[in-house]
Protein backbone atom coordinates (compact mmCIF):
# COMPACT_ATOMS: atom_id res chain seq x y z
CA UNK A 1 0.00 0.00 0.00
CA UNK A 2 1.43 3.25 -0.83
CA UNK A 3 0.64 6.35 1.37
CA UNK A 4 0.95 10.22 -0.02
CA UNK A 5 0.89 12.81 2.60
CA UNK A 6 1.35 16.59 0.80
CA UNK A 7 1.85 19.88 1.89
CA UNK A 8 2.79 23.15 0.67
CA UNK A 9 2.58 22.01 -3.19
CA UNK A 10 5.20 18.81 -1.79
CA UNK A 11 4.39 15.22 -1.59
CA UNK A 12 6.11 12.42 0.57
CA UNK A 13 5.49 8.56 -0.27
CA UNK A 14 5.65 6.01 2.38
CA UNK A 15 5.55 2.26 1.55
CA UNK A 16 3.43 0.75 4.08
CA UNK A 17 3.96 -3.35 4.80
CA UNK A 18 0.27 -4.30 5.86
CA UNK A 19 1.07 -6.99 8.43
CA UNK A 20 -2.40 -9.32 8.39
CA UNK A 21 -4.13 -9.55 12.35
CA UNK A 22 -3.53 -13.33 12.41
CA UNK A 23 -0.20 -13.06 11.75
CA UNK A 24 0.21 -10.28 14.15
CA UNK A 25 -1.66 -12.70 16.96
CA UNK A 26 0.51 -15.47 15.91
CA UNK A 27 3.86 -13.57 16.62
CA UNK A 28 2.69 -12.10 19.96
CA UNK A 29 2.07 -16.16 21.11
CA UNK A 30 4.88 -18.11 18.66
CA UNK A 31 7.17 -20.40 20.96
CA UNK A 32 9.35 -21.69 18.32
CA UNK A 33 9.90 -19.27 15.62
CA UNK A 34 11.51 -20.87 12.68
CA UNK A 35 13.25 -18.64 9.24
CA UNK A 36 14.49 -20.26 6.38
CA UNK A 37 16.21 -17.92 3.15
CA UNK A 38 17.08 -18.22 0.09
CA UNK A 39 19.07 -15.94 -2.59
CA UNK A 40 16.13 -13.55 -2.53
CA UNK A 41 17.04 -12.17 1.30
CA UNK A 42 20.43 -10.80 -0.05
CA UNK A 43 19.18 -9.74 -3.48
CA UNK A 44 19.22 -5.67 -1.43
CA UNK A 45 22.57 -6.60 -0.95
CA UNK A 46 23.82 -6.32 -4.84
CA UNK A 47 24.92 -10.23 -4.31
CA UNK A 48 22.86 -12.34 -7.83
CA UNK A 49 20.24 -14.15 -7.32
CA UNK A 50 19.64 -17.87 -9.60
CA UNK A 51 16.55 -17.65 -11.41
CA UNK A 52 14.57 -15.09 -12.95
CA UNK A 53 15.48 -12.15 -15.62
CA UNK A 54 19.22 -11.30 -14.33
CA UNK A 55 19.50 -15.23 -12.42
CA UNK A 56 23.18 -16.58 -12.42
CA UNK A 57 21.94 -19.59 -14.19
CA UNK A 58 20.22 -17.46 -16.99
CA UNK A 59 24.17 -16.62 -17.97
CA UNK A 60 25.90 -19.64 -16.54
CA UNK A 61 25.66 -23.20 -16.63
CA UNK A 62 25.20 -25.11 -13.88
CA UNK A 63 26.71 -28.12 -14.90
CA UNK A 64 29.93 -27.04 -15.77
CA UNK A 65 30.74 -24.63 -12.36
CA UNK A 66 28.48 -26.17 -9.72
CA UNK A 67 28.99 -30.10 -10.14
CA UNK A 68 31.58 -32.21 -9.48
CA UNK A 69 31.61 -33.57 -12.70
CA UNK A 70 32.44 -29.74 -13.63
CA UNK A 71 34.84 -29.41 -11.39
CA UNK A 72 36.63 -32.70 -12.64
CA UNK A 73 37.06 -31.76 -15.88
CA UNK A 74 37.60 -27.74 -15.31
CA UNK A 75 38.75 -27.19 -11.91
CA UNK A 76 40.61 -23.96 -13.06
CA UNK A 77 37.09 -22.47 -14.42
CA UNK A 78 35.29 -23.82 -11.34
CA UNK A 79 38.14 -22.12 -8.66
CA UNK A 80 37.73 -18.29 -10.71
CA UNK A 81 34.04 -18.45 -10.69
CA UNK A 82 34.32 -19.14 -6.93
CA UNK A 83 36.73 -16.58 -6.35
CA UNK A 84 34.84 -14.24 -8.57
CA UNK A 85 31.66 -14.60 -6.16
CA UNK A 86 34.07 -15.10 -3.18
CA UNK A 87 34.90 -11.25 -4.43
CA UNK A 88 31.11 -10.15 -4.78
CA UNK A 89 30.49 -11.43 -1.45
CA UNK A 90 33.23 -10.08 0.20
CA UNK A 91 32.14 -6.49 -1.34
CA UNK A 92 28.68 -6.37 0.16
CA UNK A 93 27.04 -5.69 3.11
CA UNK A 94 24.41 -7.14 4.98
CA UNK A 95 21.07 -5.26 4.56
CA UNK A 96 18.25 -4.47 6.88
CA UNK A 97 16.41 -7.81 6.32
CA UNK A 98 19.72 -9.87 7.25
CA UNK A 99 19.11 -7.94 10.60
CA UNK A 100 15.89 -7.98 11.14
CA UNK A 101 16.42 -11.98 11.47
CA UNK A 102 19.69 -11.68 13.32
CA UNK A 103 17.48 -9.29 16.17
CA UNK A 104 14.75 -12.13 15.26
CA UNK A 105 16.67 -14.52 17.96
CA UNK A 106 16.33 -12.58 20.58
CA UNK A 107 12.61 -12.08 20.61
CA UNK A 108 11.45 -15.12 20.91
CA UNK A 109 11.75 -18.69 23.26
CA UNK A 110 13.29 -20.70 20.77
CA UNK A 111 14.97 -19.56 16.87
CA UNK A 112 16.17 -21.24 14.16
CA UNK A 113 17.78 -20.06 11.24
CA UNK A 114 18.13 -21.82 8.29
CA UNK A 115 19.48 -20.85 4.78
CA UNK A 116 20.12 -22.09 1.28
CA UNK A 117 22.64 -19.02 1.00
CA UNK A 118 26.47 -19.62 0.73
CA UNK A 119 27.22 -15.75 1.59
CA UNK A 120 27.44 -15.88 4.51
CA UNK A 121 26.00 -12.34 5.43
CA UNK A 122 23.89 -13.69 7.80
CA UNK A 123 26.64 -14.67 10.25
CA UNK A 124 27.81 -11.55 9.07
CA UNK A 125 24.61 -9.28 10.58
CA UNK A 126 25.14 -10.81 13.60
CA UNK A 127 22.90 -14.40 13.55
CA UNK A 128 24.53 -16.09 16.09
CA UNK A 129 23.64 -20.07 14.44
CA UNK A 130 22.69 -20.79 11.11
CA UNK A 131 21.91 -23.98 9.65
CA UNK A 132 23.72 -23.88 6.10
CA UNK A 133 22.32 -25.95 3.74
CA UNK A 134 24.29 -25.51 0.59
CA UNK A 135 27.51 -24.69 2.64
CA UNK A 136 29.61 -21.85 3.08
CA UNK A 137 31.72 -19.64 0.23
CA UNK A 138 34.16 -18.53 2.64
CA UNK A 139 35.00 -21.98 3.21
CA UNK A 140 37.38 -24.71 1.35
CA UNK A 141 37.54 -28.55 2.63
CA UNK A 142 39.52 -31.28 0.54
CA UNK A 143 37.83 -33.30 -1.99
CA UNK A 144 39.19 -36.36 -0.51
CA UNK A 145 39.55 -35.96 3.08
CA UNK A 146 37.22 -33.31 4.26
CA UNK A 147 39.97 -31.03 5.82
CA UNK A 148 38.46 -27.68 6.21
CA UNK A 149 40.81 -24.86 5.06
CA UNK A 150 40.25 -21.05 6.30
CA UNK A 151 43.06 -19.61 4.12
CA UNK A 152 42.69 -17.49 1.34
CA UNK A 153 42.97 -18.83 -1.88
CA UNK A 154 45.51 -17.04 -4.40
CA UNK A 155 45.03 -19.01 -7.68
CA UNK A 156 48.26 -17.26 -9.03
CA UNK A 157 49.93 -19.61 -6.94
CA UNK A 158 48.17 -22.63 -8.18
CA UNK A 159 45.39 -24.80 -7.38
CA UNK A 160 45.18 -25.66 -3.97
CA UNK A 161 45.92 -28.61 -2.62
CA UNK A 162 45.87 -30.83 0.73
CA UNK A 163 48.53 -32.01 2.56
CA UNK A 164 47.23 -35.32 1.82
CA UNK A 165 47.55 -34.68 -1.77
CA UNK A 166 43.91 -34.19 -2.49
CA UNK A 167 42.27 -31.21 -4.53
CA UNK A 168 41.00 -28.25 -2.24
CA UNK A 169 37.11 -27.19 -3.30
CA UNK A 170 34.77 -24.53 -2.17
CA UNK A 171 33.16 -25.70 0.87
CA UNK A 172 29.38 -25.80 -0.98
CA UNK A 173 26.96 -28.42 -2.40
CA UNK A 174 27.34 -28.50 -6.05
CA UNK A 175 23.98 -30.01 -7.84
CA UNK A 176 24.04 -33.95 -7.35
CA UNK A 177 25.63 -33.82 -3.63
CA UNK A 178 24.37 -34.77 -0.71
CA UNK A 179 23.71 -31.77 2.00
CA UNK A 180 25.66 -32.21 4.79
CA UNK A 181 23.72 -34.74 7.44
CA UNK A 182 23.88 -32.83 10.55
CA UNK A 183 22.82 -29.85 9.15
CA UNK A 184 19.64 -30.98 6.82
CA UNK A 185 18.52 -32.94 10.03
CA UNK A 186 18.76 -30.18 12.19
CA UNK A 187 16.29 -28.01 9.48
CA UNK A 188 14.03 -30.81 9.51
CA UNK A 189 13.34 -30.94 13.39
CA UNK A 190 13.38 -27.49 13.24
CA UNK A 191 10.18 -27.58 10.30
CA UNK A 192 8.63 -30.16 12.69
CA UNK A 193 9.01 -28.21 15.56
CA UNK A 194 7.88 -25.22 15.19
CA UNK A 195 4.56 -22.85 15.14
CA UNK A 196 5.50 -20.48 13.22
CA UNK A 197 7.78 -20.55 10.22
CA UNK A 198 9.22 -18.01 7.46
CA UNK A 199 9.93 -18.79 4.12
CA UNK A 200 11.80 -15.91 2.76
CA UNK A 201 13.11 -14.75 -0.79
CA UNK A 202 12.66 -18.45 -2.21
CA UNK A 203 11.94 -19.60 -5.46
CA UNK A 204 10.79 -22.67 -3.41
CA UNK A 205 12.18 -25.32 -6.55
CA UNK A 206 15.47 -26.82 -4.87
CA UNK A 207 15.14 -30.09 -2.90
CA UNK A 208 15.27 -30.10 0.12
CA UNK A 209 15.30 -27.08 1.37
CA UNK A 210 11.39 -26.41 -0.80
CA UNK A 211 10.13 -29.30 1.12
CA UNK A 212 11.28 -27.08 5.13
CA UNK A 213 7.65 -24.82 4.62
CA UNK A 214 5.48 -28.11 3.80
CA UNK A 215 6.90 -29.89 6.86
CA UNK A 216 6.32 -26.89 9.13
CA UNK A 217 2.55 -26.85 7.24
CA UNK A 218 2.00 -30.39 7.63
CA UNK A 219 3.16 -30.13 11.29
CA UNK A 220 0.63 -27.34 12.49
CA UNK A 221 2.79 -24.34 12.06
CA UNK A 222 1.83 -21.13 10.54
CA UNK A 223 3.55 -20.96 7.88
CA UNK A 224 4.62 -16.96 6.41
CA UNK A 225 6.19 -16.43 3.04
CA UNK A 226 8.15 -13.13 2.42
CA UNK A 227 8.75 -12.33 -1.05
CA UNK A 228 8.26 -10.03 -4.00
CA UNK A 229 6.35 -12.18 -6.32
CA UNK A 230 3.94 -15.66 -6.25
CA UNK A 231 5.79 -18.35 -5.86
CA UNK A 232 4.53 -22.31 -5.97
CA UNK A 233 4.21 -22.21 -2.09
CA UNK A 234 2.14 -19.06 -2.09
CA UNK A 235 -1.24 -20.52 -2.34
CA UNK A 236 -0.58 -23.13 0.48
CA UNK A 237 0.95 -20.50 2.87
CA UNK A 238 -1.02 -18.51 5.87
CA UNK A 239 -0.02 -15.01 4.90
CA UNK A 240 1.70 -13.89 1.49
CA UNK A 241 4.08 -10.75 2.36
CA UNK A 242 4.98 -9.32 -0.84
CA UNK A 243 7.42 -7.00 -0.69
CA UNK A 244 11.27 -7.01 -0.33
CA UNK A 245 12.38 -8.40 2.76
CA UNK A 246 14.62 -5.84 3.05
CA UNK A 247 11.10 -3.93 3.88
CA UNK A 248 8.95 -6.57 4.83
CA UNK A 249 10.92 -8.20 7.85
CA UNK A 250 12.08 -5.14 10.14
CA UNK A 251 8.15 -4.03 9.57
CA UNK A 252 7.76 -7.83 11.05
CA UNK A 253 9.95 -7.01 13.92
CA UNK A 254 8.15 -3.95 14.87
CA UNK A 255 5.40 -5.92 15.24
CA UNK A 256 7.46 -8.47 17.24
CA UNK A 257 8.19 -5.25 20.08
CA UNK A 258 4.73 -4.08 19.70
CA UNK A 259 5.31 -0.85 17.91
P1 LIG B 1 16.28 -18.25 -6.64
O1 LIG B 1 17.15 -17.37 -7.47
O2 LIG B 1 15.75 -19.49 -7.28
O3 LIG B 1 15.04 -17.43 -6.09
C1 LIG B 1 15.18 -16.19 -5.49
C2 LIG B 1 13.82 -15.76 -4.97
O4 LIG B 1 13.97 -14.54 -4.29
C3 LIG B 1 12.77 -15.52 -6.07
O5 LIG B 1 11.56 -16.17 -5.71
C4 LIG B 1 12.60 -14.01 -6.09
O6 LIG B 1 11.27 -13.62 -6.42
C5 LIG B 1 12.92 -13.66 -4.65
N1 LIG B 1 13.44 -12.30 -4.40
C6 LIG B 1 14.25 -11.56 -5.19
N2 LIG B 1 14.55 -10.39 -4.59
C7 LIG B 1 13.90 -10.39 -3.39
C8 LIG B 1 13.82 -9.48 -2.30
N3 LIG B 1 14.46 -8.32 -2.31
N4 LIG B 1 13.07 -9.81 -1.24
C9 LIG B 1 12.40 -11.00 -1.20
N5 LIG B 1 12.44 -11.90 -2.19
C10 LIG B 1 13.18 -11.61 -3.27
O7 LIG B 1 17.12 -18.58 -5.32
P2 LIG B 1 16.90 -19.76 -4.27
O8 LIG B 1 15.47 -20.09 -4.10
O9 LIG B 1 17.67 -19.39 -3.06
O10 LIG B 1 21.69 -23.91 -4.95
O11 LIG B 1 17.64 -20.94 -5.01
C11 LIG B 1 17.83 -22.15 -4.34
C12 LIG B 1 19.10 -22.79 -4.75
O12 LIG B 1 19.17 -22.87 -6.19
C13 LIG B 1 20.37 -22.02 -4.41
O13 LIG B 1 20.78 -22.21 -3.07
C14 LIG B 1 21.37 -22.56 -5.37
C15 LIG B 1 20.53 -22.54 -6.61
O14 LIG B 1 20.91 -23.37 -7.62
C16 LIG B 1 22.93 -24.39 -5.19
O15 LIG B 1 23.79 -23.75 -5.75
C17 LIG B 1 23.10 -25.80 -4.71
Amino acid sequence: MVLACGGSGSYFYFMMVEIPQILADKIKTAQHVVVSTGAGVSAESGVPTFRGEDGIWKKMNPEELASIDGFMRNPDLVWEWYQHRRKIVSEVQPNPGHFAIAEMENLFPRFTLITQNVDNLHYRAGSSEVLELHGNITRNKCLDCNTFYDEEIDLEAGLPTCSCGGRIRPDVVWFGEMLPTRVLEAAFRAAEDADLFFTVGTSALIQPAASLPQIALRSGAFVVEVNIEPTPMTGHVGAFLQGKSGEVLPRVIEIIRGQ
